[in-house]
């Protein structure tokens, strides 16, 4: 099966008292849950696939995923995120500045 698109969804989880942040403790797992029911609500999840994945070495952002075939990282994701990241990017081909790798290092 080849993907229109393909999102890989950080849930990482840290031992305790790690020092580094992760990604499942960002709700990582609920993200994924959210992306994955409204992507089969909107009919998309024929065409774009969304899965866990382990650690995307940028873990200081807050939760992370990356959007392929594009190789675009968003950090710091929230689940109330996800509706817009899926209308904006994954249905329109609009990248999600605000939530982009790119401006989180400029702040
Ligand atoms: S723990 Fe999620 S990117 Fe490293």
């Amino acid at each position: 099966m080849i993907y229109d698109k393909h999102i890989f969804i950080c849930t990482n989880q840290r031992a305790e008292g790690a020092t580094r942040k992760s990604c499942g403790e960002a709700h990582g797992l609920e993200i994924v849950d959210s992306f994955k029911k409204i992507l089969k609500e909107k009919q998309l999840a024929i065409k774009v696939r969304a899965q866990k994945a382990g650690c995307l070495d940028i873990c200081d952002y807050g939760q992370t995923l990356v959007v392929y075939p594009e190789g675009v990282f968003y950090v710091g994701v929230t689940l109330g995120d996800v509706e817009e990241i899926i209308n904006e990017h994954i249905i329109n081909n609009r990248v999600v500045t605000r939530l982009l790798l790119e401006t989180k290092k400029q702040k």
